[in-house]
């Protein structure tokens, strides 16, 4: 399946499969903080970019179970946690969004080495060379 053709199937999964109310009234709110809050505030998990399944195969053979990962703009993705039971545990999540990381870090309290932080990704707080691997989309 080519990249359009996902873009084309999850915009379509958008409007079809019960999405519809989800979506903004303008693209533009994607850039704002309040409507990313006000979404985290009753969502439980949405996965942007598709499932962990279709990554997988190309997940495992980029990633060693001991790299430092990032996550920037993690949501409430299962991404994250699905690395983590995939063998690669060292994942810290970042979102500015504090709904979505409270969330989150109640949710997934049990897994020691994953690591929730409300901060904006404009304005990291890491030491340089902290991660081996960072993932945003
Ligand atoms: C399209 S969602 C993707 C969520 C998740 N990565 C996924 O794939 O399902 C974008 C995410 O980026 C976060 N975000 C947007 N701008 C940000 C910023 N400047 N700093 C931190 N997080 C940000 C939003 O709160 C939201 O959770």
């Amino acid at each position: 399946m080519t990249n359009e053709t996902v873009v084309e199937r999850r915009y379509w999964e958008l409007l079809v499969l019960g999405g519809m109310e989800r979506l903004p009234t303008k693209n533009s709110s994607y850039n704002n903080k309040e409507y990313w809050d006000s979404r985290f505030y009753s969502e439980e998990e949405y996965d942007w970019l598709g499932s962990y399944e279709q990554y997988q195969r190309h997940l495992d053979d980029l990633l060693h179970p001991s790299d430092q990962i990032l996550m920037i703009g993690c949501g409430n993705s299962t991404m994250s946690s699905n690395l983590h039971f995939s063998g690669f545990k060292k994942v810290t999540n970042i979102d500015y969004s504090e709904n979505v990381i409270e969330r989150m870090k109640k949710k997934y309290s049990e897994l020691e080495e994953m690591k929730w932080y409300t901060m904006d990704i404009l304005e990291m707080k890491f030491s340089s060379g902290s991660f081996d691997t960072i993932s945003g989309y």
